[in-house]
């Protein structure tokens, strides 16, 4: 697989503000990646830079093999992007806007077709400006992707959107990798970077701190499992069995003992419960969400 997105020790400051404090990552062509982060992260910053609207201070840059800052308007034909908000013409229709965008590219997706893409279907006469905030957000996609392009940039595609919207968004960014579509998206939602993205990066201060599958993020995969159930009426502690080098501990009538061998220490315990004809009330073996993992590595600023 051919690499789409090249990020080298990228540096961006605004002042004495380091918005982007040397970033790297790659992006193969196909694969969904998600930059995760708290909100002033430097998420569209990078975004912006990538997309050749932003020069940076410092690093190298690559998409689609060209720099950006010097790409014209073959990578911009070649790209799609997904404003905050686009400055279009409100007065026209959802159809008038989606057709004019999709003059601007070689080898336009029919905008019909992609207004019903998004769920604009019945809003196709209506004046932009009669849009609710999330149909003006899915009138953005449609315009990132009525182009047909290579590579799409998403920045924070469904923030304010209702669950169901969110639901029909997520379905639609997984059509487009379906197509086999390279995809950029920025979020501050941690179950949108764990639905859709193959790898993520999060951001927080302007550097990544940790990345991989949305499974393996910061270790939480090969993490120490937590083992926890109600201590039985009559017993103590010092009643269970040895369960491995760990030592359990006892927060308000739960035993919770963490262990890298929690098949070991299960079997001991269920055959003692077993042994003793006590049911283990509230057993359950957890490891760190991507939500521990991420307030761990963002120091919870959200
Ligand atoms: N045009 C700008 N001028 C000055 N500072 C900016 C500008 N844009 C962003 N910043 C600052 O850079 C940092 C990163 O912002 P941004 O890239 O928008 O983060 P995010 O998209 O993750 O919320 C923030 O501290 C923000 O205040
Ligand atoms: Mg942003």
């Amino acid at each position: 697989m051919a690499t789409a997105i090249r990020v080298k020790d990228l540096h961006k400051a605004y002042g004495a503000v380091a918005a982007v404090a040397g970033i790297s990552f790659e992006v193969v062509e196909g694969e969904c990646f998600a930059l995760l982060g708290p909100n002033g992260a430097g998420k569209t910053t990078t975004l912006e830079i990538l997309e050749g609207y932003r020069d940076r201070s410092g690093g190298s840059v690559e998409v689609l093999g060209v720099d950006p800052a010097q790409g014209g308007r073959d990578l911009r034909e070649r790209i799609g992007i997904v404003l905050q908000s686009a400055g279009i013409d409100r007065e026209l229709t959802v159809g008038e806007v989606v057709a004019l965008f999709g003059g601007y590219y070689p080898h336009p997706r029919d905008p019909g077709e992609v207004i019903e893409l998004v769920g604009l279907g019945e809003k196709r006469q209506a004046r932009c400006r009669t849009l609710s905030g999330g149909q003006q957000r899915r009138l953005d996609l449609a315009l990132g992707i009525v182009g047909d392009p290579d590579l799409i940039f998403l920045d924070e595609p469904t923030t304010g959107f209702d669950p169901s919207a969110r639901r029909r968004s997520w379905e639609l960014i997984d059509s487009l990798r379906a197509l086999g579509k390279t995809i950029l998206l920025t979020t501050h939602y941690m179950d949108e970077a764990q639905n859709l993205a193959d790898r993520v990066a999060i951001l927080a201060a302007g550097r990544i701190v940790a990345e991989g599958s949305p499974a393996s993020l910061g270790g939480r995969d090969v993490a120490e499992a937590e083992i926890s159930f109600r201590l039985p009426a009559g017993a103590g502690l010092a009643d269970l069995p040895p369960l491995g080098p760990a030592r359990p501990r006892l927060d308000d009538g739960r035993v919770v003992l963490r262990t890298e061998a929690p098949t070991g220490a299960l079997h001991a315990l269920t055959g003692w419960a077993l042994a003793r004809r006590v049911e283990l009330e509230g057993l359950a073996v957890t490891r760190p969400s991507l939500e521990d993992v991420y307030l761990r590595l963002t120091g919870g600023d959200r």
